[in-house]
């Protein structure tokens, strides 16, 4: 048996497109606000990445740049101005912030209406609580429509997610819970992880860590989902998950590249549409 490649560069493509058909056609032009502080690369690129997106479907993005050394009180500023300002629809704090920065103390102070990230404790909250209406953070939820697209039966199903960060650990937990799996979350201080993934169904891995998921790890016919962004020994881009090794042993697998990443783009831009609409009703 080989796995069924998940492919979210193409589901990501089609989420993108219906997106544009929307904005065309009720002739909108959603408004994000990006917000970038210091020069982390990797975050750098990810920007240039969702304003590029964001263009091609109508949608508006402005960047506010700050350097490391940013005082916290400028962003709170302005995220306070961007809060009252009814042109902006959508205010994204890219993060990681520079060191030294309580990123959950500016964050929240983030209108929950304009949080297209999700990361709000309100929208979190409202994720906890089962209850709809909320914004949902962008990866998880870009993984739960591959789950869905791919047809995989969720309800009973032991899912197992590594990693507990607020982006994507908890979330993710959450929304797997919230569709009748038996969710274990395993993280760094974590025992026996061999044994919990040899338990799971489905299996999200969001950790970075090189080839942390090995073939004899998993049960036959697992679903295997990478949010890992690594690169191999040759330099190569790959995720948590020994990709080659367990292609003959799971049932799908998304590949790093062209798995979960594009669909958190996809997502953004789905959350940032929906702001817009609520705020316009
Ligand atoms: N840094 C890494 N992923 C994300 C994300 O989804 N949103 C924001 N704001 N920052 C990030």
């Amino acid at each position: 048996m080989s796995a069924t490649i998940i492919n979210g560069k193409e589901i990501a493509f089609q989420i993108r497109e219906k997106l544009k058909n929307e904005i065309q056609t009720r002739a909108i032009t959603p408004k994000l606000a990006v917000i970038l502080a210091g020069h982390d690369p990797a975050s750098e690129i990810y920007v240039k990445n969702k304003q590029k997106a964001a263009a091609e479907v109508g949608i508006e993005t402005v960047l506010y740049r700050f350097e490391d050394d940013v005082n916290p009180k400028e962003l709170e500023d302005l995220i306070d101005a961007l809060n009252k300002d009814f042109s902006v629809n959508g205010i994204l704090l890219q993060l990681p912030l520079p060191e030294g920065i309580d990123s959950s103390k500016i964050l929240n102070r983030i209108s929950p209406q304009k949080d297209v990230d999700g990361f709000h404790p309100f929208n979190m909250g409202l994720l906890m609580a089962g209850m709809n209406g909320g914004t949902v953070a962008a990866t998880p939820k870009g993984i739960l429509r591959l789950l869905k697209h791919a047809g995989i039966e969720l309800a009973g199903k032991n899912a197992l997610v590594i990693g507990r960060s607020n982006i994507v650990g908890k979330p993710m937990a959450m929304l797997l819970l919230n569709e009748d799996c038996t969710v274990s979350v395993a993280h760094s201080k974590t025992k026996d992880l061999k044994s919990l993934c040899q338990n799971a169904d489905i299996i999200v891995s969001a950790t970075g860590c090189l080839k942390l998921v090995q073939k004899d790890f998993i049960k036959d016919g697992a679903v295997l989902i990478d949010v890992g962004i690594c690169r191999d020994e040759n330099g190569k881009l790959c995720g948590d998950i020994d990709f080659e090794a367990c292609l003959d042993k799971a049932s799908f697998m998304t590949p790093v590249p062209g798995g979960v990443g594009p669909m958190t783009i996809a997502m953004l831009l789905e959350n940032v549409l929906e702001a817009y609409l609520k705020q316009n009703a």
